[in-house]
């Protein structure tokens, strides 16, 4: 079976790109990293991507706020066509997808989030967490549709929230799961184990009982 190849979207830090970079250069999951393509000129993803020798691409979203123009989109679909992506990975990618790109790559872009979807969407997920006053959060990996973080969910992970949280701190115990997470659930649709109905995901084989019982890897559930 070949390697999965995939295009990664970041505007910013790139650290989820890395943990992604870092699993695949080690053989760890049947992914490679064919090209990262950033709205933002200088993102540190950028350099992460050129440090290991990944074509990094910059295309400027054009100008609008939140969203890429439709030339800047077209673009977009050109470079990852060039490098034969399969899957595009949003990794920090803070720009809205129109139609035409999530139906030309229908089922196959995944993004991960800060928080336990459907709570705290958008942005500032581990902020919002915080303003709450929830006592568990996490991270989720999901399939992009045509909403804000509302497509279905591939793979949790809970964390605590501890008292005396700040987004800092709690934003840094998040993030070591969505490294830990991410890989995996590129990983699942690599090995082509993901069926996707309706809002529900299944993974032939299950997934690993590790991630979905994370809970009692963190700190437990009280119970
Ligand atoms: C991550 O925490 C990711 O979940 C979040 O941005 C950060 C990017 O970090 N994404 C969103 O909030 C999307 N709504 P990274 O650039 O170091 O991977």
């Amino acid at each position: 079976m070949g390697r999965l190849l995939v295009g990664v979207l970041a505007s910013g830090r790139g650290s989820n790109l890395q943990a992604i970079i870092e699993r695949s250069l080690a053989g760890k999951i049947d992914v490679e990293v064919a090209v990262v393509v950033s709205d933002v000129e200088d993102a540190q993803a950028l350099e992460r991507a050129r440090s290991a020798g990944i074509p990094a691409v910059h295309i400027p979203p054009g100008r609008f706020r939140t969203k890429l123009t439709p030339e800047a989109e077209q673009r977009y679909v050109e470079v990852l066509d060039e490098h034969g992506v399969e899957v595009v990975v949003l990794a920090g990618f803070m720009r809205i997808l129109h139609d035409d790109f999530l139906t030309r790559y229908a089922g196959r872009v995944v993004n991960v989030h800060p928080a336990l979807l459907p709570s705290f969407p958008g942005l500032h997920g581990q902020r919002q967490a915080l303003e709450y006053g929830v006592k568990w959060t996490g991270a989720t990996v999901h399939f992009v549709d045509a909403g804000v973080d509302t497509g279905p969910v591939i793979l949790q992970a809970v964390v605590p929230v501890m008292d005396g949280d700040t987004e800092e701190t709690l934003s840094a115990r998040i993030l070591e799961q969505e490294h830990r997470i991410y890989p995996e659930a590129l990983q699942l649709i690599a090995e082509g184990r993901l069926r996707v109905d309706g809002r529900l995901v299944t993974s032939a084989g299950g997934t690993d009982g590790a991630t979905k019982g994370d809970a009692g890897a963190t700190g437990g559930d009280g119970s």
